[in-house]
């Protein structure tokens, strides 16, 4: 049974999805099968980094959580984008969107959906595509889905940035995943400045939640200037981003 990877921040805009699909490329490139699920519902946008455009959805998560069709039907092989880079790489992306028609959207909102369907359809994704890592790209703060996903989650990952407003939602969101005795958590800071002070940052942060810090990403003109249309990890395989995310691999795999 594969392990499932929930990534989160309390906060919007922290790097959540751009950080998900690059630790799925990363995985990926060590020969495993990945899935993704963008369950950002209300905003979705992962499919962006993997050039999936979205008139090439004909089926999306919405869909799933319509019944109009099985979960894996709203499944799509993304791993061209692993393979341009590293043509030998066997690993495999599978991803499924979120609809990105208006009306879609405002139906999920003004309807919710049943946030049971969606992690039995976790479930069910990770069986019949044989994952071995299922990572969730979320919605950020606090909401149903998120809390349902992990509670029942392997890993998760919550991300914040050297930021009060950041730092004050983490700690609820540590507290919450206390609560729900999440096996394994991981805090990854994102667009960290003064590259010297990392390590003191990390110690901070490690001692305010009592939580292991995975890495440290420096905010990048580079990452901003890619504006997620390519995979960073795969672009730079050395640059300090990559390594941070490395390191968190090394934490989901040896969880
Ligand atoms: N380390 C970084 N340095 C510079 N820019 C970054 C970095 N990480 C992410 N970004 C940029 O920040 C923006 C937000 O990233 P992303 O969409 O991945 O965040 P998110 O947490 O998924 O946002 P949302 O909460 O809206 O879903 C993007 O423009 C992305 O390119
Ligand atoms: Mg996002």
């Amino acid at each position: 049974m594969g392990k499932l990877v929930v990534v989160h921040s309390f906060r919007g805009g922290t790097g959540k999805s751009n950080i998900t699909a690059n630790l799925a490329a990363l995985l990926a490139s060590r020969g495993n099968r990945v899935g993704i699920v963008d369950t950002d519902i209300q905003s979705p946008g992962i499919h962006a980094l993997f050039s999936l455009a979205p008139d090439h959805f004909k089926f999306a998560l919405n869909d799933y959580l319509w019944k109009r069709c099985r979960i894996e039907e709203a499944a799509y092989d993304v791993s061209d984008i692993l393979r341009k880079y590293q043509p030998e790489a066997s690993g495999h992306i599978y991803l499924i969107p979120a609809s990105m028609r208006t009306g879609e959207i405002t139906r999920i909102l003004q309807e919710g959906y049943d946030v049971g369907l969606l992690n039995n359809g976790f479930q069910q994704f990770m069986e019949t595509l044989e994952l071995d890592y299922l990572l969730i790209d979320t919605h950020p703060g606090v909401n149903e889905e998120t809390l349902l996903s992990a509670a029942i989650s392997d890993v998760l990952v919550i991300i914040l940035r050297p930021d009060r407003q950041d730092y004050q939602g983490t700690a609820i969101m540590v507290e919450l995943a206390r609560q729900l005795e999440v096996p394994k958590m991981l805090l990854l800071i994102n667009k960290a400045v003064n590259q010297k002070d990392f390590a003191a940052l990390r110690q901070r942060v490690e001692s305010i939640y009592s939580v292991g810090v995975a890495g440290v990403i420096p905010l990048s003109e580079e990452v901003a200037v890619l504006g997620s249309t390519d995979l960073f990890c795969l672009l730079h395989p050395s640059h300090p981003m990559t390594l941070a995310l490395q390191s968190a691999i090394g934490e989901i795999i040896g969880s």
